[in-house]
């Protein structure tokens, strides 16, 4: 059974908090009609939207730029569709879409809409963050891990030939539309990954919420539109914490949205790109790191029994039998996120509380992915 939430139960709304660059992120379930709407409403002096979308979902791009250009408020709606896929997070792309954007009268007042999940996201707001200095940003994202991580926060990139998201900016959208029901053509195996984000947040920063969804894993797993929209609106709240202590990860309290993606690149690397999802290569990866806090004497053994009765409810993958030490640690002291050629983790002292740890031996490290192998 799905524990009620207080509120309307169809929609919700989370502001992120960054001054004169704050926006909301609404929430809602079942009210995609109203997309255009909302854009409208939110977004002032809006005369031109450049709608960028995945190809998979280009039914939703053309609906909303449909609704846009039918409000009788004159706006002007350009339309463009980018390959599914981790490829099109390219330069080429990126040119492509800018001077695409040139060749239909975009200025500095247009708008880009960019419609679909992690990839769309991230390439059409490097785009928006780039034309003309810099335009304006909304995110419509159409995938679970979109919704609750890369759609929220302002990062935005694309990836060289050999190294993923190491070219990009800091722009943060100007409004983000999550609506439940554009999941129902994703594929299962893709929702449940995104499932893996959201079980994170709770063990970085939202106990009560771990525990909620303890009590409603199979209400996620089943997509229920009620539960759904909870977890969504959890995730959401979380993110928009953390991003508003630390936008652009300086402090070090952003880089706890990375608890177990240090491992889960490596055991991406290892096992090679498109063999795991990466949802599922975080819920090994947040595995490792937990046995890691647990062998360091930082958290005890329940809260790694509790994550891994919560992951696999989630039906989620909690090992990966392939995990190779000596392939995954160079991989890891490759991450951004090493400082000085020292490891550093993000690893759990509780449910709900987390600390970032340098300095780590590398006999413990290849320990805790042994344990998970
Ligand atoms: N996905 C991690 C972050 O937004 O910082």
């Amino acid at each position: 059974m799905v524990t009620p939430t207080q509120g309307d139960p169809d929609r919700a709304l989370v502001r992120l908090s960054l001054d004169e660059r704050s926006y909301d992120i609404h929430i809602t379930t079942g009210e995609v009609s109203r997309f255009a709407e909302c854009l409208i409403g939110s977004i002032p002096d809006l005369s031109h939207a450049i709608v960028v979308a995945d190809q998979a979902v280009s039914d939703l791009a053309d609906q909303i730029a449909a609704g846009l250009e039918s409000q009788e408020s004159g706006i002007r709606a350009s339309r463009r569709d980018v390959p599914s896929g981790e490829p099109s997070k390219s330069i080429e792309q990126f040119e492509s879409l800018l001077q695409w954007i040139l060749s239909v009268g975009g200025d500095r007042r247009s708008v880009v809409v960019a419609v679909g999940g992690g990839v769309i996201g991230d390439l059409a707001g490097f785009v928006a963050a780039s034309f003309a200095r810099g335009i304006r940003l909304v995110q419509v994202p159409t995938t679970l891990l979109s919704m609750v991580d890369s759609s929220v926060g302002g990062k935005t990139g694309v990836n060289l030939p050999a190294a993923k998201n190491m070219v990009g900016a800091f722009w943060q959208p100007s409004l983000v539309l999550i609506d439940t029901e554009v999941m129902s053509t994703l594929p299962q195996r893709s929702y449940l990954s995104g499932l893996a984000e959201v079980i994170k947040y709770g063990v970085i920063d939202d106990s009560p919420f771990f525990a909620w969804l303890e009590s409603n894993a199979t209400a996620l797993v089943d997509r229920n539109g009620i539960a759904l929209q909870h977890a969504i609106e959890r995730s959401c709240r979380s993110k928009a914490r953390v991003v508003a202590e630390d936008e652009r990860e300086t402090t070090g309290r952003r880089a706890i949205l990375n608890y177990g993606h240090t491992f889960a690149h490596a055991i991406e690397a290892n096992a090679g790109y498109g063999k795991l999802l990466h949802g599922e290569a975080v819920a090994i990866g947040m595995q490792m790191a937990a046995q890691l806090a647990v062998r360091l004497q930082m958290a005890d053994s329940t809260l790694l029994q509790r994550q891994t009765e919560l992951i696999e409810a989630c039906q989620l993958p909690t090992r990966y039998d392939g995990a190779d030490p000596d392939k995954m640690i160079p991989v890891m002291m490759r991450d951004k996120k090493v400082a000085y050629g020292k490891l550093r983790f993000v690893l759990p002292t509780e449910i709900g509380v987390v600390e970032l740890v340098g300095g780590i031996d590398e006999a413990d490290v290849r320990a805790a992915i042994e344990s998970a192998s």
